[in-house]
């Protein structure tokens, strides 16, 4: 660890855990900020979503995509565990598994837990097709989900009965019982939704799924125990979020959200870590806002600065490849997140994407109805009719990537910065002025 960033996990006490989650509508770079505070941490847990979330890392020159590994993965001693709140697709993981270790990376600390449930190849068909049938219905546009089976599997989550989980592909005579039973209802819903929709066929999943719980097995666990009994040691757990905070079930622009609680509030669940032990939260935000899919997104910019910031920021989806809506920072959303995950301090990433910009703006309200209000509205529909108020902050010039102390920056640069934090209400830690871990300026706040 460099003795600049130990400051960073110092505070979170031993036996506890801290949590890093996207408190915009994801790929705020999340993935940094857990590989560099990772070294201060036996483990690094995720708690939520599936193979829809895209962490990139960039390591020596080289880009890692993660969509369902832990971030912590790259560093040797810290176990990387798949919580019971995520819905692992198998092959996506194996896949992932895959990549790495032609990367040379070592994956013997990669616990999966075996409570958390299996997105099947059925789910995705039907996360597709709904996508295809339910647009013009939801709000008048599909939510344009990432297709990776996210929604259907949580579904069967929470239907329970015909649901998979991991322990069960290395439970053959169990797995055997529950999809003979769920392959004819899933089966008639396909035809129902698609009459040319391909029939499933249970001996080719139960093949599949052999394969799957064969390769896996040696990662299999009971993860809660794991995390508690870390925990009890005197360890201290990083959990890593995916998605975020605007795309969370409960307190996203609902129904363009994700199926699970992907703000800080999810964490306890998705991981069996109980409320008392969860000490510090960081919360990762660029220093614009991007969406992906549908939603409102009130300071877009479907403009030249909406696609000069999307060529600079590289702003195209690390899971689907989709270009992704880029707008000015919204501040009264961003203070939303950093009250509801009670975020102790912010990751500003991507500050240098806006170099060259004569000015910022910042979003400071919103008129909804012709009545002006700070408060965000975590309703698509209320939040669709929104205009932006915006601040216009001066902008700053020149390459910032090599900058590393915050005195150093441009005053504009640190002029917005500073403006940031104190609308947002947590101080701004870290900045992230370049894709690489060492392209980050740590500050004391
Ligand atoms: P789902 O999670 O695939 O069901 O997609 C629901 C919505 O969340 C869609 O608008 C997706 O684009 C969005 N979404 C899900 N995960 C991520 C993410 O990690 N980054 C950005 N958007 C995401």
């Amino acid at each position: 660890m460099s003795p600049d960033n130990r400051f960073l996990f110092a505070k979170c006490p031993a036996g506890h855990a801290t949590a890093v989650v996207g408190l915009q509508w994801g790929d705020e770079g999340k993935g940094k900020a857990i590989d560099l505070l990772a070294p201060g941490y036996q483990a690094v847990v995720r708690y939520n979503g599936g193979a829809n979330a895209g962490h990139s890392v960039v390591i020596a020159g080289k880009r890692h995509a993660l969509h369902l590994i832990p971030s912590g993965v790259f560093h040797p001693g810290v176990a990387a565990i798949i919580g019971n709140g995520v819905v692992v697709d198998p092959e996506a993981l194996i896949r992932e598994m895959d990549a790495l270790a032609a990367s040379g990376i070592d994956l013997s600390g990669l616990k999966v837990s075996a409570n958390a449930h299996v997105v099947l190849p059925y789910h995705k068909q039907e996360d597709a097709l709904r996508e295809r049938l339910l647009t013009g219905v939801v709000g008048g546009e599909s939510i344009g989900t990432t297709k990776r089976g996210i929604g259907p599997a949580y579904s069967d989550k929470a239907s329970r009965s015909g649901a998979v989980r991991m322990g069960d592909l290395i439970r053959p005579e169990v797995l055997r019982r529950i999809i003979e039973r769920v392959v004819p209802v899933k089966n008639a819903m396909l035809r129902a939704l698609d009459p040319e929709a391909e029939p499933i066929d249970a001996g080719a999943i139960l093949a599949a799924a052999a394969a799957w719980g064969a390769r896996l097995a040696p990662h299999l666990t009971d993860s809660t125990s794991l995390v508690q009994d870390l925990m009890d040691a005197g360890g201290r757990v990083l959990i890593e979020g995916a998605n975020a905070t605007l795309l969370d079930l409960d307190h996203g622009t609902f129904p363009f959200v994700t199926s699970s609680n992907c703000s800080a509030l999810g964490v306890c669940a998705g991981s069996g870590i109980a409320p008392k032990r969860l000490s510090r939260v960081i919360g990762v935000a660029k220093a614009y806002c991007t969406r992906v899919g549908g939603g409102p997104f009130p300071t877009e910019q479907n403009n030249a600065d909406g696609d000069r910031i999307r060529e600079r920021g590289r702003e195209y989806g690390t899971t689907t490849g989709r270009p992704r809506r880029c707008g000015w920072l919204d501040l009264v959303a961003l203070r939303y997140a950093v009250r509801l995950n009670d975020a102790d301090g912010i990751a500003l990433t991507l500050l240098d994407v806006l170099s060259g910009f004569k000015e910022l703006a910042v979003c400071v309200a919103y008129e909804i109805n012709g009545k002006r209000t700070d408060r965000f509205v975590p309703d698509a529909e209320t939040l669709s009719h929104a205009r932006p108020v915006y601040e216009r902050l001066p902008g700053f010039d020149g390459d910032i990537s090599g900058v590393r102390r915050f005195t150093d920056l441009p005053d504009s640069a640190r002029g917005y910065v500073e403006f940031i934090e104190r609308f947002a209400g947590a101080p701004i830690n870290l900045i992230g002025v370049g894709p690489d871990r060492t392209q980050t300026i740590i500050r004391e706040g």
